[in-house]
């Protein structure tokens, strides 16, 4: 594959040209798309759009056929694994929580923290202060102080993810990709979480997909529609709610 000329400054993630076909059929078909570092972006289009996929070029877990995934300008993501991607900063989360039920929320963020090392091993090493102020600090963030000694599995669903998230941060990615947040989540769970995004944006940059246009709202952030694996349109939300062709495919149905 072959390097591009150039790419921008200041770039933090470059993606161009990218194919990725199952069975001959195009999930991304010649995706192009750039995120700037500080950057929160809402990734929105029908089922099957391949928002997903998208994400799974990204974080290695598929290779693309064609095209370009470069981080950081110089990285060129598509040499890597997907374990050497999240140690390069990319941190994602998946739709379901994968948070520990029978450890408490204090516990799964100090596993977060410990990176590689086993659950028994993590809890039993004693924490820095600097690592247990790390850990309060994103307790707070996440809106789970309170709750720090109740068992993960006794969380609600949408605690649950705020619970991921945190345990995402707790290894300070440079990029976050979220799939589906507010899916199961009470409104005022919806209401929070954007919240919680917008003071994640202030030091992360993060790529949001997400059906609930209440909650892309309430990002006020810069949107891409993604249609049939390529960029259909892209701008505020205003904007592309107004496109005929968003509203063809997407908005309107
Ligand atoms: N591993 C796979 N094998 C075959 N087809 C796949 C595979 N992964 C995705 N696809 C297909 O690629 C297309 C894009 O899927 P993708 O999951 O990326 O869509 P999406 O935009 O995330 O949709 P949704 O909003 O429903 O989550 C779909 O038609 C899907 O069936
Ligand atoms: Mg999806």
């Amino acid at each position: 594959m072959s390097k591009p000329k150039h790419i921008p400054q200041n770039t933090l993630l470059y993606v161009d040209g990218v194919t990725k076909s199952f069975d001959g059929f195009k999930a991304l078909n010649s995706l192009s798309l750039i995120m700037e570092p500080g950057e929160m972006r809402a990734i929105i289009g029908p089922n099957g759009a391949g928002k997903t996929t998208m994400m799974d070029v990204i974080t290695g877990k598929l290779r693309p056929d064609e095209g370009i995934v470069m981080f950081e300008q110089d990285i060129d993501l598509t040499q890597h694994d997907e374990a050497e991607i999240a140690n390069l900063g990319i941190g994602r989360k998946f739709q379901k929580p994968s948070v520990i039920e029978n450890l408490t929320v204090f516990e799964n963020l100090e596993l977060a923290l410990s990176g590689g090392r086993g659950v028994f091993q993590s809890l039993l090493h004693k924490l820095s202060n600097q690592s247990f102020g790390r850990i309060e600090e994103v307790l707070e963030l996440i809106r789970l102080q309170d709750k720090r000694s109740w068992l993960a599995g006794s969380l609600s669903h949408g605690q649950k993810q705020w619970l991921e998230i945190g345990m995402l941060i707790m290894q300070e990615p440079r990029l976050l990709l979220i799939d589906e947040p507010a899916a199961g989540m009470t409104d005022e769970e919806t209401a929070l979480t954007a919240e919680l995004f917008k003071q994640l944006a202030q030091d992360h940059s993060l790529v949001v997909v997400e059906h609930d246009m209440d909650f892309v709202k309430a990002l006020d952030c810069p949107v891409t529609v993604l249609h049939e694996g390529s960029v259909l349109a892209q701008g505020t939300l205003e904007q592309v709610q107004q496109n005929q062709q968003v509203i063809e495919v997407y908005l309107g149905r």
